[in-house]
């Protein structure tokens, strides 16, 4: 008997679910998502981000209870944002040892020691003109943000934070921030580098979110949208200066850069979908669009094919709590 066009079949392996289950290549488990908290001091009830459906300013008050929540719904891992009411030229509040950073650190780690907590280690939340550090004439001064982003660290790690993620995007930053670490006993603190960050569009909801006051851009220190190979000299820099994860910052239009750098390194990567990814959805969904626990899938199961060891998304906690 002879064979029947066509021989190569792939189908029979999609016929029932469990086929289907067998052959999966990628998973998105709880372990894999981190969840961004915003944190505001001085307010008493949580503040609808418009631009974000279904994410809330936490008041610092209700920070204990709201973590207690998270973890409660199987959330792992949070990285914290603070939105601060003492803002200055340099950000000073956030390496105040009594400061919004310190503080959240604190009340995260009590409510839930053993979730992962991660700072946001940058000044655009605490600064009066917005940047991402000290200002020198029209632009940020690199160098004399180094020296205080090293304070920064110190203070979240001496507050108990388990991981630092510098997003400043200035050069020398991981070396800088290691050799402060280093310098102050915490050697076994891991560093985060937020490593492939991008100038982007996507970042609007989150300004908004964050109470950023920016004017004007963050072209002079995040990288151009049209670059790739710069992205992976980035990235591998930081490789170079002793970071223990790399990131691409926006996720999903930056995939390629994320495939290569798999195959480039071997830390662990992380994909942030940021505030406009999940806005996209978010809206799309609410007009009936799109269906978006499926395009949640979706998304997030294309950064883990290209590569993300671990996703940042304010979609997590749904996930985790609702399955994917
Ligand atoms: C701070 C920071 C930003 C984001 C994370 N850390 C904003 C920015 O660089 O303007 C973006 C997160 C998001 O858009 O969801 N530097
Ligand atoms: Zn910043």
């Amino acid at each position: 008997m002879t064979a029947t066009f066509p021989i190569v079949r792939p189908r029979r392996l999609r016929r029932t679910e469990a086929l289907r289950g067998l052959v999966r290549e990628n998973a998105i488990t709880a372990q894999d998502l981190i969840y961004p908290v915003f944190v505001e001091e001085e307010i008493d009830e949580p503040l609808a981000i418009p631009t974000m459906p279904g994410v809330f300013r936490i008041p610092e008050r209700r920070l204990a209870a709201e973590i207690e929540a998270i973890a409660q719904d199987g959330v792992t891992s949070v990285i914290l944002f603070g939105i601060s009411h003492h803002k200055d030229a340099n950000g000073s509040d956030s390496w105040n040892t009594d400061g919004l950073m310190a503080r959240m650190v604190r009340i995260a780690k009590a409510a839930a020691p053993d979730m992962v907590v991660i700072t946001d280690n940058c000044f655009c939340e605490y600064t009066d003109h917005g940047h991402c550090g000290v200002m020198s004439g029209n632009d940020v001064d690199n160098d004399a943000t180094l020296a205080n982003l090293g304070r920064q660290a110190v203070v979240a790690i001496d507050a108990g934070a388990d991981i630092v993620a510098p997003s400043a995007m200035m050069d020398g930053q991981v070396q800088a921030i290691r050799a402060a670490l280093d310098a102050a006993g915490h050697t076994e603190a891991p560093i985060m580098a937020y490593s492939s960050k991008f100038a982007s569009a996507f970042y609007g909801p989150f300004r908004a979110a964050a109470g950023c006051e920016l004017k004007g851009n963050r072209l002079s220190y995040q990288m151009d949208p049209m670059n790739g190979r710069e992205a992976l000299r980035e990235s591998l820099i930081d490789e170079a200066e002793g970071a223990d994860f790399l990131m691409v910052k926006p996720a999903l239009a930056y995939l390629d850069v994320l495939a290569e750098l798999r195959s480039r390194t071997l830390l662990p990567l992380v994909a942030y979908q940021v505030g406009g990814e999940y806005a996209m959805i978010k809206f799309a969904a609410e007009a009936g669009a799109i269906d978006e626990a499926r395009a949640v899938r979706e998304t997030l199961g294309a950064m883990k094919r290209a590569g993300a060891a671990l996703i940042i998304s304010y979609f997590a906690r749904d996930v985790v709590r609702d399955g994917i």
